[in-house]
């Protein structure tokens, strides 16, 4: 891969809660390493009013929180912060774009402008820069979510950055592809040859997907009102992990070809009908309870009015194409669950036939455990013969044959997912960023299932904070005779 490196990044939302936990430590993450290219400015842009010498003093700050204290080193932070500079923007106002600009100063030798923004401010922003002369062809962008609501908002957002910047020059952001753990299922797929032959409908029964966190709104009630679980979660992330555990093998690890297989998956999920909606999707909100033995408000309580917007989504999704016919992909995710996981569970097919049964032997099937956070490990459960004389029959227990990734990589720091994602950006590497017929397809299926919400008038179910969704969600399993892995 050849790489092109820029000579200025432009942030947008610099003064933000995701610059300060996430952007400012990342970008002094790969300075501290000597990743960035070496003369690298980076400007800050938001609405507040810094200089330079207090936006310094702004991102010492958030580095001085945010980053583990076995990071930090003084010297390395002094020479960081020495890269930053500010301007401050009222993003309605066309003038402020022009001295904007003058701050960046020439952009001949590339810039990387890192945008988030609220969907209500893009049109106003591209059109900003491009007429401020920040969208040539030496610049390229950096958009991260929420680009859009369902598809027709999502393709006004497309249009408008196409107006100023196109494909190659744009770059979509999920943060689920920067994570380590999220690579590397394509290093387990097709970086060994044993998995990819029952990697099918044959031989796989169904998969699991769930990603759980403890937290509840988290002073995002604005946005999360009007987002919910599944366009938060299910439309980005869970469907990148999707793409990934059940795309073709890509010819090469190449931005074309990987991005080209993942849409394809997109384009095969099956689309919902309004009538199979509720018996195919579980929508709920946490209640108050307790989460890790701390009581906590329901999410009514916290966002102060009453609300029908979902904290947690299950639903059963199928792929129409020749390798996965017939075979669920359970998808789950919710706020105030027991526990913070992200994790794939690959159940599959039992044994045709089975030998020990007449010795009253019992088998389970064989499952796939791909833990990817906060742990990271695989684990694959086997049958395996307890010892014994066996005079009261075989006895098999289920064992699991475990990879730990966090003991046999202990040596390796992992970075933050964006770090990786901001050095592809300034480099100019977009494999692992998404393309706009993948958004597109996603948006599609999405709204299928929110037109089939509303009509059937299908309200959240409620859930105690602290339990891992409505009783619905179990059966959405249990009637296909599949439990989820919850342990
Ligand atoms: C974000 C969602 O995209 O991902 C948040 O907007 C969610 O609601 C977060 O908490 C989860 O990310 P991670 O990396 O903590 O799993």
């Amino acid at each position: 891969m050849q790489r092109d490196p820029v000579a200025k990044l432009l942030l947008f939302g610099a003064t933000g809660d995701l610059a300060k936990r996430m952007l400012l430590p990342s970008l002094y993450g790969l300075d501290a390493d000597n990743l960035l290219p070496e003369a690298l400015t980076i400007t800050g842009t938001a609405r507040s009013d810094h200089d330079d010498e207090s936006y310094r003093k702004f991102a010492r700050d958030a580095l001085d929180e945010f980053l583990p204290d076995d990071r930090k080193d003084k010297g390395k932070i002094a020479s960081f912060l020495k890269r930053l500079h500010y301007q401050p923007l009222d993003a309605t106002d066309l003038d402020h774009y022009d001295q904007l600009a003058a701050k960046v100063g020439d952009v001949s030798g590339g810039l990387a402008i890192f945008l988030s923004t609220a969907p209500s401010l893009f049109e106003q922003v591209i059109h900003g820069l491009a007429n401020a002369g920040l969208a040539g062809e030496t610049v390229r962008i950096g958009l991260e979510k929420p680009l859009g609501y369902d598809l027709a908002s999502s393709r006004e957002i497309n249009d408008t950055v196409a107006t100023a910047f196109p494909e190659e020059r744009t770059f979509r952001i999920d943060h689920y592809l920067g994570k380590e753990t999220v690579q590397n299922i394509l290093a387990l797929r097709f970086g060994n040859s044993f998995f990819e032959p029952v990697w099918n409908a044959q031989g796989i029964d169904n998969v699991q997907i769930t990603i759980s966190e403890t937290v509840g709104l988290e002073d995002r009630a604005s946005y999360y009102d009007g987002a919910g679980a599944l366009r938060d979660m299910v439309a980005n992330h869970m469907l990148q992990l999707v793409a990934l555990i059940a795309m073709e093998p890509p010819a090469r690890y190449d931005v074309t070809e990987i991005r080209d297989e993942k849409a394809k998956v997109f384009r095969s999920l099956r689309q919902l009908k309004p009538e199979e909606v509720p018996g195919s999707t579980v929508i709920g909100q946490y209640l108050g309870g307790a989460v890790k033995g701390e009581i906590v408000k329901g999410y009514d309580e916290e966002l102060g009015k009453d609300s029908h917007t979902e904290t947690f989504v299950a639903i059963k999704a199928h792929l129409d194409n020749w390798r996965w016919q017939g075979v669920p992909f359970y998808l789950r995710t919710g706020k105030r669950m027991p526990t913070r996981r992200s994790e794939i569970a690959i159940q599959f097919k039992p044994v045709p036939h089975s030998m020990f049964s007449g010795r009253g032997g019992l088998l389970q099937p064989n499952m796939l455990v791909i833990r990817l956070q906060p742990e990271e490990y695989i684990q694959l459960l086997v049958m395996a013969k307890e010892p014994g004389l066996d005079r009261d029959g075989i006895r098999l227990r289920e064992v699991p044959l475990n990879l730990s990734l966090d003991a046999e990589f202990a040596g390796t720091r992992r970075r933050i997912a964006y770090e990786r994602l901001l050095l592809d950006l300034i480099e100019g590497d977009q494999t692992l960023f998404v393309r706009r017929d993948e958004v597109e397809a996603q948006w599609t299926w999405i709204d299928a299932i929110r037109e089939g919400w509303k009509a059937n008038d299908m309200k959240p179910k409620h859930y105690s904070a602290g339990t891992w969704g409505p009783a619905a969600s179990i059966a959405l399993t249990e009637r296909d005779g599949v439990s989820w892995q919850d342990d």
